[in-house]
């Protein structure tokens, strides 16, 4: 582990952001955009030295020079050309290049040397992180306790134990240094100022995809490149996460929806960012062209699985498979099913968590949808499904997502996998069901006695659900039938 702390020292992060953000260069963005001035935007990235790639097109910020379409600058605080500050034209070329890789790139070419944060270095906060590595299979891990031990970089710090436990660094001959700068970049591709889709969510999916992993439906049969795409695909799947969903990429003609014709925009995108870094970082370079290739394309095949609005596709693929028991775990694209099956269910697990964290999920992923809903508000667009704060509660988009789309999906998982833990995590969902039905039926506080007694009751239980798989039944009519299915992007 001292060479783990090396790394640590040596390639702590920077901050850099994402090639689709919103902050506060959007105040620039919309002035430029106002004023026509894409030429502003290609001067820019003319200075930049852009790394081209031949063949293939990965996604990155550099491939981008008409940025100045953003959807980000829907964003905006304010109203149209209102600004002193953005016409400023130094303060708009700092900003503008604040939210580039550039920025860090450039810094780096100057060899102006990286911040170093100390903290990260605290032995007791690295010791109680290592310690929660021992138990990094269970499904109580707390990612977010993790999270703050590991100073925000739970990301890479669990992939980075994952892929070294199953001994994948020796098999595939990794550079520890280009393992390390790629896992770097990923969890900095993450926008941290998202509530749901950020870094923490992919070291949770990291986490659960593990779990699942270690199924032993899975786990006697996958191949170790099996086990690395599948690692690799749950720590990338939501790369560069813009933070709002599909139907509001395509409303406001962003350039991916374009790029990507409206289908699977945010999934293509997710990949063709992996792939960006794993070619920059030239990850697998060491390997054969052809196998390369085939990694690349695979990681897509996974990642793309998890776009929810063709979930119905792969369940009844699924589902057949099992009616027919015909699911062959030699045959090469079968194992590959299976594991866009686990990543899938590892990407929507938050209602199979214990209650305290998938509470805390639940609260996040709403949060994000109420933002993209004052955003739509603000510039009159019409409101997404669940995005409106004032028709929305966290419990009512919850019950709907189970009901529609967790509990399918968890109930063939379990089907398939057989396990104690598949049947512990239908328990846990149809608990938290149960809790969100009995909060959102409490009347306004009243009695102070009675909340305790319904709401926490089911918290309690929900903590230490045993794997009875009790799925309690709930008032679920709680316009559920609001709920679309597909609606929630992951
Ligand atoms: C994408 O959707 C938008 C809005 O519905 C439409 O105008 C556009 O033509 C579509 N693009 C493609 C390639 O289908
Ligand atoms: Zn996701």
């Amino acid at each position: 582990m001292g060479f783990f702390l090396f790394l640590l020292f040596f390639f702590s992060p920077v901050q850099r952001r994402g090639a689709i953000s919103y902050d506060s260069s959007d105040q620039t963005a919309l002035y430029i955009r106002m004023l026509g001035a894409c030429v502003v935007f290609k001067q820019l990235f003319a200075n930049v030295r852009v790394r081209s790639q031949v063949g293939f097109e990965p996604e990155r910020r550099s491939s981008h020079p008409y940025l100045c379409i953003d959807f980000r600058t829907l964003h905006t605080r304010l109203g149209c050309g209102s600004t002193s500050a953005s016409s400023d034209p130094e303060r708009r070329v700092h900003r503008l290049l604040s939210f580039q890789r550039y920025l860090h790139s450039s810094r780096l070419l100057r060899g102006v040397p990286q911040q170093i944060p100390l903290h990260i270095l605290d032995e007791d906060y690295t010791g109680q992180a290592r310690c929660m590595l021992e138990k990094v299979g269970n499904w109580n891990f707390d990612i977010f306790l993790f999270d703050r031990l590991t100073n925000g970089n739970s990301l890479i710090t669990l992939t980075f134990h994952l892929l070294n436990q199953y001994g994948l660094v020796e098999l595939f001959q990794l550079d520890m240094v280009k393992l390390w700068r790629f896992l770097v970049m990923v969890q900095e591709d993450y926008h941290s100022d998202n509530p749901y889709h950020n870094a923490v969510h992919a070291a949770d999916v990291t986490q659960a995809m593990y779990c699942y992993l270690r199924e032993p439906m899975l786990a006697k049969s996958l191949t170790s490149k099996d086990i690395l795409l599948g690692l690799l695909a749950a720590a990338t799947h939501d790369l560069d996460h813009p933070g709002v969903n599909q139907p509001f990429l395509i409303k406001t003609d962003h350039y991916l929806a374009t790029l990507y014709r409206n289908t699977s925009v945010l999934e293509n995108h997710h990949w063709k960012s992996a792939v960006g870094l794993l070619r920059e970082t030239g990850l697998f370079s060491h390997l054969p062209a052809e196998d390369r290739l085939n990694m690349e394309r695979d990681l897509g095949s996974l990642i793309l699985a998890t776009d929810i609005s063709r979930q119905n596709d792969y369940l009844s693929r699924f589902r057949l498979h099992l009616d027919q028991e015909n699911l062959c775990m030699s045959t090469a694209s079968h194992r590959h099913f299976v594991l866009q099956m686990a990543l899938k269910c590892a990407d929507i697990c938050n209602p199979c968590r214990p209650w305290e964290l998938s509470k805390q999920w639940s609260e996040k992923v709403t949060e994000e949808f109420f933002q993209q809903g004052d955003i739509e508000k603000k510039h009159k667009l019409e409101v997404s499904p669940l995005c409106d704060r004032e028709m929305n509660t966290v419990g009512n988009i919850q019950i709907g997502f189970m009901t529609y789309v967790a509990e399918p999906l968890f109930a063939e998982w379990a089907r398939f996998c057989d396990t104690r833990l598949s049947q512990t995590m239908l328990g846990h969902m149809g608990l938290n069901k149960a809790s969100w039905g009995g909060l959102q039926q409490e009347p306004a506080p009243v009695s102070e006695e009675a909340q305790p007694s319904t709401a926490c009751a089911d918290t309690g239980d929900a903590a230490t659900a045993p794997s009875d798989g009790s799925t309690a039944t709930t008032a679920g009519g709680t316009s559920s039938k609001e709920i679309p299915q597909g609606s929630r992007e992951s």
